[in-house]
């Protein structure tokens, strides 16, 4: 294990302090997790993880924090650190910390040196499993790492941007180890990107800023899941939306749900929010900062902090501030303002007041990366390496739990429809 990089208790100065309010965050979200906390009661019971080593780089906060708990108690020691330098709570994570199975090297805030050493860290753990939000343990363990792939049975990730990097890389042969695509299951996507990126975006920039959506026109960028999901949030609260597409399906649908559809270019003078959710490189730039508005509100709600092209921001301004806690004012020379929040990182998730997707939302999400880490011990090896869907059968178990839970009842299919859907012979 590394002597020199330091766990969350070594660097907080009121550790049990941090230890007790990062409980009572656990705490709270523990109560409205039943997906994790069914899962949980047949983990620690039958520890279908004994002897597993896991290693994670997720968003650690207090949902997360329920997932590691659950895979602890299943039986795995878990290692853990912060996939984004500004999404860690530290409270969570010294709480986490002070668990038996369970060592945390996430610190809110550091610097890009101090956050790969913490990766590397978590991987001197010697995993048997790596738990992914953008892929950075894999990215990590692939380039640097090797010696430990002969240990490792496979992986999960949470994210598109991490996934379609995965994709690419099995492309070139050159994922050594099978990989869940949580992000693409139903569960995932169609509650976590739509409605968890919807809600917690908006509710951060709005307690960010103080500002209202009503009458405000809100520029979004990219009209896939996390798109649509702020788009129809922002619709909600009367906000009049443009959505900005490279993908001609995409914009007809944008139009077709009834939003205005338009370059950025022509966008960028018409926003006063913007909100980017391509997964995609510069698409804010010096262009667009040209013409926008006095005082347009910027931020970013996909995963990595490349889609404001802030370089070219700082070097268009005369000078920069922050302007309240989570924003930066970029002071232009015409006198302009514009404003970033979250220094262009995952909004929901980054700025000082952000609590993520809500809970019921990551209940789901960790429900499947929960199974599908079962999975991988109990029949890794049905998986050759590559990126593989999650087994349908786990996904709609997992929304049973939540079904149950929520007591919805739901229709099941009779012999003779499971029959029909079965058979081409029957015609009309
Ligand atoms: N904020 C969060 O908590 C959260 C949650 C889930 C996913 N994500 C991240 O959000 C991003 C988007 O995820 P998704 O599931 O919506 O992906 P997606 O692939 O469904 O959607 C991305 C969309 O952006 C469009 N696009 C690409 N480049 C563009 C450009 N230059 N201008 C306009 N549109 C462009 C694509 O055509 C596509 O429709 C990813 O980086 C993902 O990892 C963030």
């Amino acid at each position: 294990m590394s002597q020199s990089t330091p766990r969350i208790t070594d660097v907080l100065d009121d550790a049990a302090d941090s230890q007790t309010s990062g409980e009572q965050k656990l705490s709270w979200a523990r109560q409205y997790m039943p997906i994790l906390s069914t899962l949980s009661e047949q983990f620690e019971r039958a520890q279908p993880l004994a002897g597993e080593r896991i290693a994670m780089a997720m968003h650690v906060e207090a949902k997360t924090g329920i997932l590691v708990e659950l895979l602890r108690d299943g039986g795995a020691e878990v290692a853990l650190t912060g996939c984004n330098p500004l999404s860690t709570h530290d409270d969570v994570s010294a709480a986490l910390d002070a668990q038996d199975g369970i060592t945390s090297y996430a610190i809110r805030g550091v610097g890009s040196e101090d956050y790969y050493d913490a990766i590397d860290a978590v991987l001197d753990h010697d995993p048997t499993i790596t738990v992914d939000d953008g892929g950075d343990l894999i990215f990590r363990i692939h380039k640097d790492r090797r010696e430990l792939l002969d240990d490792i049975r496979g992986g999960c990730e949470e994210t598109t941007t991490g996934v379609k990097r995965l994709l690419l890389m099995a492309e070139d042969d050159e994922l050594e180890y099978p990989v869940f695509a949580v992000n693409d299951t139903p569960m995932k996507r169609l509650f976590d990107n739509v409605h968890g990126t919807g809600e917690a975006s908006l509710a951060s920039m709005a307690m960010t800023t103080n500002i209202s959506w009503a009458g405000r026109t809100v520029v979004v960028a990219g009209y896939g899941y996390c798109g649509k999901g702020v788009s129809r949030k922002a619709a909600g609260q009367n906000a009049r939306v443009i959505v900005t597409e490279v993908d001609p399906r995409k914009a007809l649908e944008a139009h077709m749900d009834g939003f205005e559809v338009k370059p950025m270019a022509d966008a960028a003078a018409e926003g006063e929010v913007f909100i980017t959710t391509t997964g995609n490189r510069d698409v804010l730039v010096r262009d667009h900062f040209e013409v926008m508005q006095d005082g347009a509100v910027l931020a970013n709600a996909g995963h990595f902090d490349i889609e404001i092209d802030l370089e070219a921001l700082e070097a268009y301004a005369d000078s920069s501030r922050g302007a309240r806690a989570g924003i930066t004012a970029y002071e232009l020379p015409d006198g302009r303002t514009i404003n970033v929040l979250a220094e262009g990182r995952l909004v929901n998730l980054a700025t000082p007041i952000a609590l993520g997707h809500p809970i019921g939302v990551m209940d789901q999400s960790f429900g499947i990366q929960a199974v599908c880490v079962r999975e991988l011990v109990e029949h890794g090896d049905r998986y050759s390496p590559g990126v593989h869907s999650v087994p349908d059968s786990l996904d709609r178990d997992v929304a049973d739990i939540k079904l149950e839970a929520e007591g919805i009842a739901y229709d099941t299919l009779t012999e003779a429809q499971e029959d029909y859907l079965a058979s081409w012979a029957h015609g009309t």
